[in-house]
């Protein structure tokens, strides 16, 4: 007897019912709920995702990881920001000083009344001590003051929004609402560094004198670190310029294989890096590579490989940094910024003639599996990638280019323009583009 085709799909959805039923009988399974156009606050997943979320923005805004042992008592960059009229050493960092050395003050931290005084130009920006409100307001990005029962400075830590968060100078230049992710081109890390009283922590390091210390230091310029300096000692480019590379930004990296500009390793495995090394807060960090003497000399002779410090307070902040950064979409550019004509035939030669989407592949503009290539790949010297295990550059992610054009292009910024960029792959692949063709490459990029 042949069943129609209704009783047909009746026993099909019976038997797949009795089956799910039975499994949730036997093991009690959970049955996956269909996927929720819910609320996400009646949503149980996604109301996790979001606390996770949050608790990753908090990480990466708020928390030092301990950090003030290494930025205020090993350092004492508090001693430097106080001066010497609040307890510190020299004549400490005003406001104004802090923002020119590219600091960044968090509006929404402020209170009514502080920013109804900052707009009536009441609060006086050339004094240390209004510095020290700001700290004890947590309202300048990426630093943390600590402060003793009698309200006086004892300390300072930093945080990851310092080099990779800005503001939107809505209330006034370097006065804002925070962009997390946005990488700081403004901020002089170095002269920050170079100013604090004791570098003696750098002299045993490196195994030079204070002065030269600070020398390399006050050479990194704006918007530029150097990760390396403390793990391999090399302070110069052979061509005698400083060894820093840009600051990148920590968005857009969703979906992208190796991060850093020479590919260390995955967003966790940087952040366990930079967090312990650069930051010097209190956690663990397990790399064997850290461990050859001949390429990493400081990190080897120092244990660098193999840390494992008491009381870890960044390890458990891993997982939720990771996933804040995830969610960290590469911000869009404005509409009226660039010429969308002229973005869409250089999105057209982008793919096709001028050979950009063999590695920059759309939309992630990395490739998506090993992201890597060798200097005469892309035609530079191997001085940055040979300071890395991977001995190679990472093809950069370019959505959001537009918020970094500050400081050049290239991990160093050896190129000042973005035809300086394309002039150099039109000679290194021969590509032959004529000037209209690159300005509309270039009208591309600033669309991304
Ligand atoms: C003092 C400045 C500074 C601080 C603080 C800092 N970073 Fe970075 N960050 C850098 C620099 C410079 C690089 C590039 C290093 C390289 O490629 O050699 C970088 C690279 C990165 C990258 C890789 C980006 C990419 O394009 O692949 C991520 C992600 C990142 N940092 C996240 C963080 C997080 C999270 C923290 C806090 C735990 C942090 N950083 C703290 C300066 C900083
Ligand atoms: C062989 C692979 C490859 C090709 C082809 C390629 N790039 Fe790149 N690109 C890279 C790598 C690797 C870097 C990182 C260089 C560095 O870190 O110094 C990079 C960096 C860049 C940057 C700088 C990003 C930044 O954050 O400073 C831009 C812009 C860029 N490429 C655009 C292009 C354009 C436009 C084309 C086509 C004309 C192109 N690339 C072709 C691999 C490639």
């Amino acid at each position: 007897m042949r069943r129609s085709a209704s009783t047909r799909f009746l026993l099909a959805a019976l038997g797949a019912v009795s089956m799910v039923l039975s499994l949730v009988a036997i093991s009690c399974i959970p049955v996956p709920s269909p996927p929720s156009t819910s609320n996400p606050v009646e949503d149980p997943f996604m109301a996790d995702v979001a606390k996770m979320v949050d608790e990753g923005r908090s990480a990466f805004r708020h928390a030092t990881f301990g950090s003030e042992v290494f930025w205020g008592d090993t350092l004492g960059l508090h001693r430097t920001l106080a001066g010497e009229e609040n307890g510190g050493v020299g004549a400490g960092v005003s406001p104004a000083a802090a923002l020119a050395l590219g600091l960044k003050v968090d509006v929404d931290a402020l209170p009514e009344a502080v920013r109804t005084a900052l707009a009536a130009g009441e609060v006086d920006l050339e004094s240390a001590a209004t510095t020290l409100d700001l700290l004890r307001l947590d309202a300048v990005v990426g630093v943390k003051g600590i402060f003793d029962d009698e309200d006086r400075l004892m300390s300072v830590g930093i945080n990851c929004a310092l080099c990779h968060s800005i503001v939107d100078n809505s209330f006034a230049t370097g006065i804002g609402q925070r962009l997390d992710g946005w990488a700081n081109r403004d901020l002089n890390v170095g002269a920050i560094m170079a100013s604090v009283p004791d570098v003696d922590i750098f002299v045993e390091l490196l195994g030079v004198d204070a002065d030269t210390v600070r020398t390399v230091l006050n050479s990194w310029g704006p918007g530029k670190f150097d990760a390396s300096l403390l793990i391999d000692g090399q302070a110069f480019h052979p061509d005698g310029g400083s060894a820093a590379v840009l600051i990148p930004p920590a968005f857009g990296l969703a979906g992208v294989n190796l991060a850093t500009w020479t590919g260390w390793g995955s967003v966790p495995y940087w952040n366990a890096f930079v967090g312990n090394l650069e930051m010097g807060g209190r956690g663990t960090l397990i790399d064997d590579r850290l461990n050859d003497a001949d390429a990493f000399p400081v990190a080897a002779a120092n244990g660098f490989g193999n840390l494992r410090r008491a009381n870890d307070r960044l390890t458990p902040a891993l997982a939720t940094l990771h996933l804040y950064q995830m969610a960290l979409r590469a911000p869009e550019p404005p509409a009226d910024s660039f010429d969308a004509d002229a973005a869409a035939r250089g999105a057209q030669l982008f793919n096709s003639s001028a050979r950009c989407a063999k590695c920059h592949v759309p939309p992630l503009y990395t490739e998506p599996g090993l992201n890597l290539h060798t200097a005469a790949e892309i035609g530079i010297d191997d001085f940055q990638a040979s300071r890395s295990p991977t001995g190679r550059y990472r093809t950069a992610p370019l959505k959001g280019l537009w918020t970094h054009t500050k400081g050049g292009f290239y991990h160093d910024g050896r190129f000042d323009t973005l035809a300086d960029v394309v002039d150099h792959y039109d000679g290194h692949f021969d590509l032959q583009l004529n000037d209209e063709q690159k300005s509309d490459l270039i009208q591309f990029l600033m669309s991304l």
